[in-house]
């Protein structure tokens, strides 16, 4: 039997195999990143310094209703905060690519803040209706339906799944990571938003430090865009118009009405969802109005509008919120769906 080694000549250096983490590198240039990912090291903060036990004594005062709405979007929330191995892949992708060490250090970094937002997650459940929703037994017909509104959402979370490991064999890295800036900034707005409306102090201080995060995560795919746009050709700029739009249908389930494209839910999806965000406000859970969450899509809309112009990317129409675009794109499937926040 030969040994496939045996060629090996170690007087010359080694071959090294393509797309493999392996050799080291290192770069020290791109000062703009290098100060992105010296600020997430210092905008880190601690999900355990969250005072839980007041959301715990906040939620034994409220109805069993109002318990289970509050879950509800916590569990919705964990959707896209899901996205720690999203991250973690991107992470291996950036090694094996050997993209810049202050990017791959970011990405390092952003896959810990999403660890933390999903840690956020279990904990906002955790105290207000321990075990939901896998250990959940529905009383009456709402509640029922409020749990598979749950499980269908994540479920549709395994299609979008799929399709983020597919992606990375369809697309380059800079349209992947251009293509969440929509998300991003959506996602600040709406966690501002929430911030500034919570009446629980442990609430206010989540959504004051998610927003931080997620402001950060922004700045990191408006660097990538800015420092890769000039190179993309015209082919590359129509897929960030896509994946704009793509943006807005995957995060419209929670921050704003899920749009038909992409999302499988049920029939009763929506009427249950509102019912549920309606209990949810009474509790004192602040959750932004129908029009706060236009508002908070369309500056974002105008926000990442104004980027994608500067470099020759046109931006789609959202005919949801009544914005004519430059591009009317058909319905998004699952094979076009990467983004996160
Ligand atoms: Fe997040
Ligand atoms: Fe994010």
């Amino acid at each position: 039997m030969t040994d496939k080694y045996s060629t090996l000549n170690f007087e010359e250096p080694p071959d090294f195999p393509p797309n493999n983490v392996y050799p080291p590198s290192w770069t020290f240039d791109n000062d703009k990143a290098w100060q992105l990912y010296r600020r997430a090291k210092k905008e880190q903060w601690d999900e355990d310094n969250i005072n839980w036990q007041e959301v715990k004594e906040w939620a034994s005062g409220l109805d069993r209703k109002q318990r289970l709405a509050i879950a509800y979007w916590w569990s919705l929330l964990s959707t896209f905060d899901n996205a720690t191995p999203v991250f973690a892949y991107a992470v291996v992708k950036s090694f094996e690519q050997h993209l810049p060490t202050p990017v791959k250090g970011i990405l390092t970094t952003i896959t810990y803040d999403e660890n933390r937002h999903n840690v956020v997650c279990g904990f906002g459940i955790n105290s207000v209706l321990p075990g939901f929703p896998n250990e959940f037994k529905p009383q009456d017909d709402l509640e029922r339906k409020a749990l598979l509104n749950v499980l269908w959402t994540w479920w549709n979370g395994s299609r979008y799944w799929k399709a983020y490991l597919d992606a990375y064999q369809k697309y380059s890295f800079d349209v992947l990571f251009t293509s969440f800036m929509m998300g991003e900034a959506a996602a600040t707005t709406v966690f501002s938003t929430m911030s500034k409306g919570a009446k629980v102090k442990a609430f206010q201080e989540v959504f004051k430090n998610t927003t931080v995060d997620e402001t950060r995560h922004y700045a990191f795919t408006h660097l990538i865009m800015s420092q890769n746009a000039e190179r993309m050709d015209d082919e590359r700029k129509k897929l960030v118009t896509k994946q704009v739009r793509a943006g807005f249908v995957f995060l419209s389930l929670i921050t704003y009405l899920p749009p038909k494209d992409f999302w499988k839910l049920p029939p009763w999806f929506n009427e249950v969802h509102l019912k549920m965000e309606d209990l949810a406000r009474d509790a004192g859970f602040y959750i932004p109005t129908l029009k706060e969450k236009e508002e908070a899509w369309k500056t974002a809309v105008v926000r990442v509008g104004a980027s994608l112009k500067h470099y020759g990317i046109k931006m789609p129409s959202i005919p949801e919120l009544g914005i004519e675009g430059e591009e009317d794109l058909p319905d998004i499937d699952e094979g076009d769906i990467i983004p996160v926040f």
